[in-house]
């Protein structure tokens, strides 16, 4: 009611204005005559105007073409062309070397990554292999993804239509200023057809709070290390070569490959886990969603867990140090994210869409 009340008096407002403006009220002849005069007088002289400015512009019009038309030419021979800052030379190179752009050229989409890790917590260094499947959207002969501190060991691009059909690769190359890693082809791939792109890579699981990181802590006057992840906003790429901006959504499978003295979680339930000969644990996860790159996340710890379950079904499960668990420090993280869930699922009427919410509690008790 209030908003309406307001907009009436407003638009009543703006009525009365109206009126007192353009109402014109004559008192004499006299009058009438001057605000006639001076209406020509405007109207002549907003002509005026008018055609002054057309002939300038048309002037500079003709300046601007000479200039662009001169820094074309100086600028095309030079294809690197990096001194150049001209906003025309630019784009030019914008499309013939897409990697410059600070952007991802939005002519690929991905579908569905595929990711395996291996991860070595004796040595802190992980090595993967992720299969991405994606669309190409317009022609192009580029595929560029982010990668970021990844050693990329082999690529390979692949047709969909064509079982066999491997493309043939004319240069890739890790362009570190915009963190985009870039994989030339020798013919286009077409639009509307589906490619996938598989890399090998190796990389540190470094002692920095970003990425696919690691963080330690002492139980029984022990130092115990877990690898967690935090990839918001941008540092998915830290952790495997991806289409790094939240506007690529996709479907992800992950599995972790890792010493049997560790536990592993994802956003996913385990759906499948095997044992090697050597010991070593594969946790296959359930499909996620589709979802931004900086939802996904990951665990390898030694951690024990406590878990509550809201009314509409979802467990919520808390990993922490065995100590802290034991002690009830987790008990009010979890109830407060019960009740937060359980909130948010009525005020915005939406369902959390994964079956489970886990919280990895690490580094004095900040949670992620
Ligand atoms: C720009 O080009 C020059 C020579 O052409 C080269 O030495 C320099 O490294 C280039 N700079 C960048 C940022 O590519
Ligand atoms: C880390 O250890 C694994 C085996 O445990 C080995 O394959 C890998 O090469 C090691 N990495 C480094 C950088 O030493
Ligand atoms: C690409 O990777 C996927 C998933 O790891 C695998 O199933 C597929 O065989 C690989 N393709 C080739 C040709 O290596
Ligand atoms: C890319 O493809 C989309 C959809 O087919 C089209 O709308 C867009 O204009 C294309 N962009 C370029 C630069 O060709
Ligand atoms: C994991 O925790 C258990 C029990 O606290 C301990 O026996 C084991 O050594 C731990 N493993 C690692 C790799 O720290």
């Amino acid at each position: 009611m209030g908003i309406e009340d307001l907009s009436m008096r407003n638009g009543g407002a703006v009525s009365d204005h109206w009126a007192d403006n353009v109402v014109v009220r004559p008192r004499t002849t006299e009058e009438h005559i001057t605000v006639h005069k001076r209406l020509v007088l405007a109207f002549a002289i907003s002509i005026l105007t008018l055609i002054v400015v057309t002939a300038i512009a048309v002037m500079l019009g003709v300046r601007f073409e000479k200039c662009s038309s001169v820094t074309e030419r100086d600028v095309v021979p030079d294809s690197g062309g990096n001194q150049s800052r001209d906003g025309n030379s630019e784009h030019k190179v914008e499309e013939s070397e897409p990697w410059r752009h600070s952007r991802l050229p939005a002519t690929l989409h991905p579908r569905h990554y595929d990711l395996q890790l291996s991860v070595h917590m004796d040595n802190y260094t992980f090595s993967g292999k992720v299969s991405i499947e994606f669309q190409c959207i317009n022609a192009t002969k580029f595929i560029v993804l982010h990668a970021d501190r990844l050693d990329v060991k082999k690529v390979a691009v692949y047709s969909d239509s064509k079982k066999t059909g491997a493309l043939r690769i004319h240069r890739h190359f890790h362009y570190a200023p915009n963190q985009v890693y870039v994989i030339t082809l020798h013919r286009e791939m077409k639009p509307l057809r589906t490619y996938k792109i598989n890399i090998t890579f190796e990389a540190q699981i470094e002692n920095e709070l970003l990425g696919f990181f690691r963080s330690s802590y002492i139980l029984h006057s022990e130092k115990r290390y877990l690898a967690v992840t935090q990839f918001s906003p941008t540092h998915a790429r830290k952790a495997f070569p991806c289409f790094d901006e939240p506007i690529y959504k996709a479907t992800f499978v992950v599995r972790l490959r890792h010493d049997a003295l560790y536990q592993s979680l994802s956003n996913m339930p385990i759906e499948a886990s095997s044992l090697d000969e050597d010991g070593w644990v594969n946790n296959h996860f359930f499909r996620t969603p589709r979802m931004s790159t900086y939802y996904l996340a990951w665990a390898i710890c030694n951690f024990t867990y406590q878990e509550v379950i809201t009314d509409s079904g979802v467990v919520i499960r808390l990993y922490a140090r065995p100590d802290a668990i034991q002690s009830g420090s987790g008990d009010y993280a979890l109830q407060i994210t019960k009740r937060l869930l359980n909130f948010y699922q009525h005020y915005f009427k939406v369902k959390y869409s994964l079956p489970k919410l886990v919280l990895v509690a690490h580094i004095s008790r900040k949670s992620s």
